[in-house]
């Protein structure tokens, strides 16, 4: 673990001046190693080179990812940790009539900063390297935040205090996709923060939204541009009236004003919608509202059905009216769910670049992709929907006139859109 010193150097100003050197020679296209030579040739120890090395690297990908970010000091794994800016502020805003905010597992502060544009936040942190950078960031953004070393589950915010917790959804590289497994765990935040007066605590994207631990709030699946980010349950008077769940979609190039986000909710559950004959249309509802179960009632607004009683996925005749809350693809063939059917049918048709998709179907789709007769990839063409239906695999080839229907359009990609 690196030293506090080190980053107690890095935030003065001889740290923040090798900091700005390391980002020019990394900006110049010298390695990371020869700047760590020149560093150690210059004197610098081990840990006070590294910090500001791995510093250097958080900073150029917060500026090219982040807009606005470019000068606040990170270190690469809190700045993979920390909230987008825009989900930030997103979530924040339901903090704007509390007189006093906390925020728990508080990283380099990307909530804390966002917490800290409707008034005073405490924020607490248990890596003592991370709160010294805490401390800067808020100091470099005038923002009215108390930064404390402190473990989360220790410390005891006032009854009236609008609490705000994202614990770690990684270790090292592991992703944690369980309630009980977050670090600090989301059962053990709860019972000792259930009982404050608004609380929020960040959770794994995969949730269930029928996990007891999960009854008594709301939650809420949070979508940036196509991307599913994560869920956040929300109780006491963060949560909006009855609401058990709900989802947001945030535009990519907005900054989480409320007035920009497309959000909508359930107070109970939903009658599933029923299953039919496939249509002309596929209708694939963003990722945040099937997590939230209101696919089935979009479904029944738009006059679709489901294509599965197991699958998300709906279809209808005639196409819907535009919506951010589904992307609408024509069908042009089901077939049966074998490559070398897929094969002799692609040989038939013009050449247009595919996609495929993967919805509950446990392929290697670069295998498959092979097996179809390597044909050229790219948006825009047609999508290999390989989708597992109670009557075994089929392929529905769809056309993706819209373009880039995902952000990584080009490769072949899953769906996890179950019931
Ligand atoms: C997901 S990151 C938080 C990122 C932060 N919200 C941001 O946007 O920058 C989780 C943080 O929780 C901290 N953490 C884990 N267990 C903790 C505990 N028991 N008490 C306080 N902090 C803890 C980790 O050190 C890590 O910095």
């Amino acid at each position: 673990m690196t030293d506090p010193h080190a980053a107690r150097w890095l935030v003065a100003d001889e740290g923040l001046a090798v900091l700005g050197a390391c980002v020019d020679m990394l900006d110049q296209g010298r390695s990371p190693l020869e700047v760590a030579s020149k560093l150690r040739r210059e004197g610098l120890d081990a840990d006070r080179s590294s910090l500001a090395l791995d510093a250097a690297t958080a900073r150029r990908r917060a500026a090219r990812d982040r807009l606005g970010t470019h000068d606040l000091v990170f270190t690469r794994s809190s700045l993979e940790q920390a909230s987008h800016p825009a989900v930030a502020a997103w979530r924040a805003h339901r903090s704007a009539s509390a007189a006093r905010r906390w925020d728990l597992c508080a990283g380099v502060g990307g909530d804390a900063l966002a917490l800290a544009c409707h008034g005073p936040v405490v924020a607490v942190e248990r890596d003592p390297v991370l709160v010294v950078l805490l401390a800067h960031n808020a100091r470099l953004r005038d923002a009215d935040i108390d930064a404390r070393l402190a473990d989360a589950v220790e410390v005891r915010p006032p009854a009236s205090a609008h609490v705000h917790v994202d614990p770690a959804r990684r270790d090292g590289q592991r992703r944690l996709r369980i309630l009980r497994e977050t670090i600090p765990p989301v059962d053990r935040l709860l019972a000792v923060h259930g009982a404050v007066g608004a609380l929020g605590i960040v959770l794994p994207p995969a949730v269930d939204v029928q996990d007891p631990l999960l009854a008594d709030g709301e939650v809420e699946f949070v979508q940036h541009g196509r991307r599913l980010i994560e869920a956040t349950l929300w109780r006491g008077s963060a949560r909006r009236t009855n609401l058990v769940a709900s989802a947001a979609i945030l535009p990519t190039d907005g900054d989480g004003d409320p007035d920009e986000v497309a959000t909508r909710g359930r107070s109970g559950p939903v009658e599933p919608l029923a299953s039919g004959p496939l249509g002309a249309h596929l209708v694939e509802v963003a990722a945040a509202a099937v997590r939230a179960r209101l696919h089935d009632v979009i479904g029944q607004e738009i006059g679709a059905r489901r294509i599965d009683p197991r699958r998300a996925l709906l279809s209808c005749d005639q196409p819907p009216p535009p919506s951010v809350w589904y992307a609408v693809r024509p069908i042009e063939a089901v077939l049966a769910g074998r490559a070398k059917v897929v094969r002799s049918w692609l040989r038939t048709r013009d050449d247009l670049p595919i996609e495929i998709r993967l919805h509950g179907v446990a392929v290697d789709p670069e295998a498959w992709w092979r097996q179809v007769g390597a044909p050229a990839r790219g948006p825009r063409g047609r999508l290999l929907e390989l989708v597992r239906t109670t009557r075994g695999v089929i392929v529905l080839v769809t056309r993706d006139e819209a373009g880039s229907a995902h952000p990584d359009a080009g490769s072949p990609r899953t769906s996890g859109q179950g019931r």
